[in-house]
């Protein structure tokens, strides 16, 4: 073979690979403080693995009436402890409304 690819091709693979460059990413700048994901309740349940996995303390965001994201629970949940955030779009409901104002 002239090359191949590592890429983690599996949905389970992406997720934990994603939650080890977060953590890489924070670490490198010396940022300790970040330990909290984000996840909707929604999520596919890899998603709360994969960031146990990395250590990291997973914090379930309701969803709301329409099966979104509740988005005055996400932003409620943000601050400096904040690693990252775990979305899937369309959600693991399927549900991708948006609602214009
Ligand atoms: C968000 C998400 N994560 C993980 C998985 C699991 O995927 P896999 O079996 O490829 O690891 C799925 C499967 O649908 C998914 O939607």
């Amino acid at each position: 073979m002239k090359g191949c690819s590592l890429a983690p091709m599996a949905g389970a693979d992406g997720e934990f690979a994603g939650m080890l460059m977060a953590r890489a990413y924070h670490l490198d700048r010396g940022d300790t403080a970040r330990n909290k994901v984000l996840i909707p309740d929604s999520a596919h349940g890899t998603n709360p693995a994969t960031a146990s996995m990395c250590g990291f303390e997973v914090i379930t965001l309701p969803s709301d009436a329409d099966g979104n994201t509740d988005l005055e629970a996400l932003r409620f949940s943000v601050g400096d402890d904040l690693a990252g955030l775990m979305i899937t779009l369309p959600s693991t409901l399927g549900a991708l409304r948006f609602k214009h104002p």
